[in-house]
């Protein structure tokens, strides 16, 4: 890509999260606009994550698109330390206010621009990839999740959750072929797939397929 092509794909995507943290924090403006603390659904696919944190404790960890912070206060007995990043700042302040404390902290920032300073045991990502990138570019998926397979320490486990349609065709962004997509990047990038399945949810005329995998990074 010539520089000139960069300079503009850099504008498009600085616009379209710009209106993407717009979009959320209006989302936001109502607490609890995915149900975290009220629909059974959120509580057993939060569960899912725990299952596959509660062998050991994860010194430092990272969930990405943590919203207001249920999960997150989840995972904090697993982990030593635990932040949460969200894009939405009203998310943030929410979660800040309610779940802030102990070993959990928080911080709003758009993923694509978040540079930790330091690496991570555990990092998790619920729901929220899918929601990277400019009419969902492969490219540009790529060089933003083999940025997180940087973040991890030696051994770190990275645990990607994503739920996704089972009608689907080719060119469905929420489909299961996607979801494995992002599971194939983190491969790519060098992570161990440990363990992948998929999650059902079905009740009172609701159901939801997930894929949960969980990867590890085998570099010493
Ligand atoms: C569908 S919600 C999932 C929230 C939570 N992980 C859960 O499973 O309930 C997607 C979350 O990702 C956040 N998000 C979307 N794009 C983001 C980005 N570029 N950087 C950080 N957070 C982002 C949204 O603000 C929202 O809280």
């Amino acid at each position: 890509m010539n520089k000139i092509k960069r300079a503009v794909l850099w504008l498009q995507l600085k616009s379209h999260y710009s209106h993407r943290r717009k979009y959320f924090n209006e989302l936001f403006a109502k607490e609890d606009p995915y149900k975290a603390l009220t629909r059974e659904y959120e509580t057993v696919k939060f569960g899912w994550v725990v299952d596959c944190v509660r062998d050991k404790l994860h010194w430092e960890a990272l969930e990405l698109g943590c919203a207001e912070g249920v999960m997150t206060a989840m995972l904090s007995p697993y982990c030593g330390k635990i932040t949460g990043v969200d894009i939405s700042n009203t998310a943030i302040k929410r979660a800040i206010e309610k779940r802030g404390y102990g070993n959990v902290e928080f911080i709003a920032a758009n993923v694509v621009e978040f540079m930790p300073a330091k690496k991570f045991d555990l990092i998790v990502a619920v729901d929220m990839a899918y929601y990277l990138g400019q009419e969902h570019s492969w490219e540009h998926m790529e060089a933003e999740l083999s940025r997180w397979v940087s973040w991890l320490s030696p051994g770190g486990r990275l645990i990607l959750l994503n739920g996704f349609n089972e009608v689907t065709h080719p060119k469905d962004w929420l489909g299961p072929h996607v979801m494995e997509g992002y599971r194939k990047i983190m491969e790519k990038a060098g992570l161990k797939l440990v363990k992948e399945e998929i999650r059902k949810y079905s009740k009172d005329g609701f159901s939801r397929a997930n894929l949960v995998s969980v990867l590890e990074n085998i570099k010493s």
